[in-house]
């Protein structure tokens, strides 16, 4: 039986979710959790150790030693891999390229599986990622999936990237989206599809404040 209501929000990335996911946090005081920052987090201790992010034996003999830990501030997420907190440096595109690798290996997977579920036990949950309503919360009385055209969602990703100052080319931005996408969609384990019973919500041409409210329409039709 469920006791906390859990909405999942899965797709690409750049495809808004976490933009959206965090607006509607705010509106129904729910607990945002970006699960991307925990498999960038992972990818972050690959590389701050000289880890090769596909070796999956030596990383999962690390497993013990990687402590990672969520806190919100003012509604927004803050990650710790220890004491440190990486919340901005898990941004990079090479992070993101360690995340996208390291998310591939199904012990990293299982490692991560039930720190996902437990949060959502304990709270009503706005919960973003790949695999939401397909395996970590199958029971999520609302599933969400977000699309986008790849332009669109590189475009959008570019101009985050730029307004936090960091120095990319659209082209690095587009080309790392697709390699990206193209792991993230074809891996054996948990692949970035829609669960049966997910709304499939492309929101490419639609405004921000458009796609809070269709997003809103759909959960309080589902929970209803
Ligand atoms: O959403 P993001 O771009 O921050 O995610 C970083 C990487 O982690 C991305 O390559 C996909 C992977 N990921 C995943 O496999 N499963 C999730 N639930 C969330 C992210």
């Amino acid at each position: 039986m469920n006791s906390t209501v859990k909405i999942a929000i899965d797709g690409p990335s750049g495809s808004g979710k976490s933009t959206l996911a965090k607006a509607l946090s705010k509106e129904l005081g729910y607990v945002y959790v970006d699960t991307g920052a925990i498999y960038r987090t992972v990818g972050l201790y690959a590389k701050r150790n000289n880890i090769d992010p596909h070796d999956e034996e030596t990383l999962a003999s690390h497993f013990d030693d990687i402590h990672i830990s969520l806190k919100w501030q003012d509604g927004s997420q803050k990650i710790f891999l220890g004491e440190d907190d990486v919340s901005e440096d898990i941004r990079t595109p090479e992070a993101s390229m360690y995340a996208s690798a390291v998310s591939a290996l199904p012990k990293v997977r299982s490692f991560l599986l039930s720190m996902q579920r437990q949060i959502a036990e304990r709270e009503n949950v706005i919960m973003d990622g790949r695999d939401i309503g397909t395996v970590i919360l199958p029971d999520a009385q609302v599933k969400i999936f977000m699309h986008a055209d790849g332009a669109i969602r590189a475009q959008r990703r570019y101009k985050e990237l730029l307004e936090k100052g960091k120095k990319v080319t659209y082209e690095e931005v587009y080309n790392d989206m697709c390699l990206r996408d193209k792991n993230d969609s074809s891996r054996a384990v948990a692949p970035c599809v829609p669960a049966k019973d997910a709304v499939i919500f492309d929101n490419g041409s639609l405004t921000f404040e458009e796609t809070v409210k269709q997003a809103i329409k759909i959960i309080e039709e589902k929970l209803s």
